[in-house]
């Protein structure tokens, strides 16, 4: 089915200048960019967005990272979209990540790790609203 993802280009890759090295894979991929915007996270909006990490050893890391700079969050639309984005990244620590994928080439480390992906239907809906209205979508 053709799915909607909320995806996230991280500090430490707007930093490196690789946002259109990073869009242009998921292009490859078939995946769509209808939404995007570049914006600074407080540290209050980075702890909403990552809440289901409240309590873990990384979230005051996670968090303060994600307000250390400039983020591009973005709304990818394709078949399967989701898993797709998912492969595209690659696994979460870049030591595990298949060759080719974004944090295989990209990551510097398992938090400094170039990209956010949904995981399921349910958070990708959820991610989405939290950065997007309805009108700012264009498929
Ligand atoms: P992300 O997909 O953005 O979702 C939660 C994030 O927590 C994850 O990617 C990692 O970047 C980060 N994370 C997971 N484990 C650790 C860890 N051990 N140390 C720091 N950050 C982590």
């Amino acid at each position: 089915a053709i799915e909607r993802t909320l995806s996230i280009i991280k500090p430490d890759a707007t930093r490196r200048n690789l946002t259109g090295r990073i869009n242009a894979k998921f292009e490859e991929a078939g995946l769509r960019i209808i939404a995007q915007k570049r914006i600074r996270l407080t540290k209050e909006q980075a702890e909403q967005f990552y809440a289901v990490h409240r309590g873990r050893p990384f979230f005051a890391e996670l968090t303060e990272f994600m307000a250390s700079g400039p983020v591009v969050v973005q709304v990818l639309e394709g078949e399967n979209a989701i898993l797709k984005n998912r492969e595209v990244m690659g696994a979460t620590n870049p030591k595990d990540a298949a060759p080719g994928t974004i944090r295989a080439e990209f990551a510097e480390s398992v938090g400094e790790n170039s990209v956010h992906g949904s995981d399921a239907p349910e958070t990708a809906a959820q991610e989405i609203a939290f950065f997007f209205a309805g009108i700012e979508l264009v498929g």
